[in-house]
């Protein structure tokens, strides 16, 4: 949430600024701003609304040539999203801009502090104080990193911030508590940014900042201590993907490019993990298998579409490690007292690495001792540095605000760690976790076939593009893909869609289905506990209360063609392996479904991605 850029350097700031917030503004786009250092003062713009509009401002009212500036696109928390409120926010005499991503808790009582000692604020944000106590702080220091340093120790809550000042025109500086910020190491210039897409045109190197870190930039120098000065070791790495996988190459939407990009992103995530006879190495996990053996009880948390990939992955990891394992929403975990120990194996999935709820839910859990897990796609984010082992889900950038193979490349690891865990306990003989993952291995090609057909399911959208209400139904593994179906539809065409467990129907929501309701049905392979036969039947239910249905369905099932409005053929897989093929039609109805209704797809409304305020 909120995206932030800086750069010190010989290229035009104001370009790289620039280049860098459209990389972000999936973040958040309610407002952008940037400040540029010129000959000795600051020059600003900034327009509430997407970044279309700072551009236009920008064209209306160019800024002069800048080597060093910083830019801001917001999602909103203090204060409407209007210009006054656009970040960057200066003090009084205009030396200081500063931009911020989180949320200052004790924001109230600092900035009464600042208007009783006479400093009149110019917004409702409060990230403005930072530039007052910047302002009072640099009266007693000359040095803008020491200025910061001293103005960090008195903030409490969320804050990454970036800063420039006119009278160190050569200089920004970062800082960094609970949310994110990365620095971009350039030849005669350095960047920093929310994340590395902000900086990647220039630079694939890139440095970590820890918890509770200043970062002072020049255009030759990276120099990065803690809150009092001390100097930190620093963890370097190089990213293993380039610009192309950060633009939309070609497709009208990021959504649609990421949708198709599962096959791929499946395949990484499988890759170099498992020897042809079938033995998993995931060496880079940092736990031992002696650990491993001592877990006793897992429990998942996460966010939206990651905790439906949590609750996936439950029916596997117990099926397959015989380890009870429990899925809870990280916003709920730490609230209920949770009875944790050492031999608890808490796992928490997250595409950014950076959602506050599931960062505040890990740190809780590590407190209590239990043993933490992170099944993340962004590397160096901070759910992985603080949690004790992590399997990085190599899915590549995911850019579109709605997860798509974020998803799918969730699950897949989640199924590589149970099989794992099945390996060291002994839970699964060798020849059947080799068996499985054979079929696991298919599952690209069933993703690619459902791409391949997934015109038939734009048309369906298209014709129920009218509709204000869409029920999804499933059973088993099949009822997390009804609701990541419903969610999907809920945040990008914003109308009523949910997802129910098929037998739940008739205890109380089969009374909203009426005459024309479409209802999508994903239906268990046969064979396994009458499931099948179950959830026809809930298909005949909702029929004969009018419903449409639209029926998804492994090849050769015909069982349901009589009850079926519309039907939509997945190939043949393991029970526990549909969740791969089922969702993807209902990712491409969701975005088809939005686009028909004129929807922005890869930023809709209200949201961000990478939630960092709880
Ligand atoms: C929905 C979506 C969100 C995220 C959730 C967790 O399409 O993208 O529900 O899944 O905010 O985000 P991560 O996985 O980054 O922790």
């Amino acid at each position: 949430m909120c995206g932030i850029v800086g750069y010190v350097g010989q290229r035009s700031a104001l370009d790289v600024v620039m280049s860098g917030l459209r990389r972000l503004e999936y973040r958040g786009y309610d407002s952008a701003g940037v400040a540029l250092v010129d000959n000795g003062g600051l020059v600003t713009a900034k327009k509430a609304g997407k970044l279309l509009n700072l551009d236009a401002e920008l064209a209306a009212r160019p800024l002069p040539e800048s080597h060093t500036g910083i830019g801001h696109t917001r999602w909103a928390t203090h204060g409407a999203p209007n210009d006054r409120n656009a970040h960057p926010h200066l003090d009084e005499s205009g030396r200081i801009a500063v931009v911020h991503n989180g949320i200052i808790e004790n924001f109230a009582a600092l900035r009464a502090e600042l208007e009783a000692s006479g400093h009149e604020m110019q917004s409702d944000t409060d990230t403005e104080i930072v530039a007052h106590l910047l302002h009072d702080e640099l009266k007693r220091t000359p040095d803008l990193s020491d200025a910061v340093r001293a103005v960090c120790q008195r903030l409490e809550g969320a804050f990454t911030l970036v800063i420039c000042d006119a009278d160190h025109p050569d200089v920004v500086v970062g800082a960094r508590r609970n949310s994110p910020l990365v620095v971009g190491r350039g030849e005669g210039e350095n960047f920093l940014g929310s994340d590395v897409a902000a900086f990647i045109e220039f630079t694939r190197d890139a440095i970590e900042l820890g918890q509770d870190q200043v970062v002072t930039i020049t255009p030759t120098d990276v120099v990065i201590t803690d809150f009092f000065g001390e100097p930190v070791e620093t963890t370097e790495y190089h990213v293993d993907w380039d610009v192309s996988a950060a633009e939309k190459g070609g497709f009208e939407w990021f959504m649609l490019k990421e949708i198709d990009e599962q096959p791929q992103a499946v395949a990484d995530t499988l890759l170099g993990r498992h020897s042809s006879d079938g033995r998993l190495q995931l060496d880079e996990m940092r736990l031992s298998d002696d650990e491993l053996r001592e877990v006793d009880r897992i429990i998942v948390v996460a966010c939206g579409t990651a905790s439906y990939a949590a609750l996936v992955a439950k029916y596997a990891i117990e099926h397959w490690t015989r380890i009870p394992c429990e899925v809870e929403l990280a916003s709920e975990f730490r609230y209920r007292d949770p009875i944790l120990d050492r031999s608890t194996l808490v796992v928490a999935i997250s595409q950014s690495g950076e959602t506050m709820d599931t960062l505040m839910a890990i740190r809780y859990a590590r407190r209590q001792k239990a043993r933490v897990l992170s099944i993340c796609n962004t590397n160096g984010s901070t759910i992985p540095r603080e949690s004790d082992a992590v399997l990085y889900t190599h899915a590549g950038p995911e850019i579109a605000v709605a997860s798509t193979k974020g998803f799918l490349s969730q699950v897949v690891a989640c199924y590589l760690l149970a099989l794992y865990i099945a390996q060291v306990k002994g839970t699964k003989y060798g020849d059947e976790i080799a068996a499985i993952l054979q079929e696991i291995e298919k599952i690209p090609a069933g993703i690619q076939r459902m791409l391949d057909e997934g015109d038939q399911v734009r048309k369906l959208a298209t014709e129920l593009a009218g509709s204000r209400s869409i029920l999804f139904l499933g059973r088993h593994v099949g009822y997390p893909v009804a609701l990541e179906g419903a969610l999907k539809l809920k945040e990008l065409a914003y109308i009523h869609a949910e997802g129910f467990a098929a037998g739940e129907l008739k205890h109380g929501p089969i009374a909203v289905v009426e005459e024309g309701l479409p209802v999508f049905v994903i239906v268990p392979p046969k064979g396994r506990d009458q499931l099948q036969e179950k959830t026809v039947s809930s298909i005949q239910e909702v029929r004969a209360r009018g419903a449409r249905t639209i029926v998804l369905v492994e090849d050769g099932d015909d069982d349901v063609v009589p009850y079926a409005d519309h039907v939509i053929r997945l190939p043949k897989v393991p029970t526990l392996l549909q969740p791969l093929v089922a969702t993807v039609p209902l990712q491409i109805f969701a975005c088809e479904f939005a686009s028909q209704l004129g929807h922005d797809v890869d930023q809709p409304r209200n949201l961000a991605k990478s939630v960092t305020v709880e």
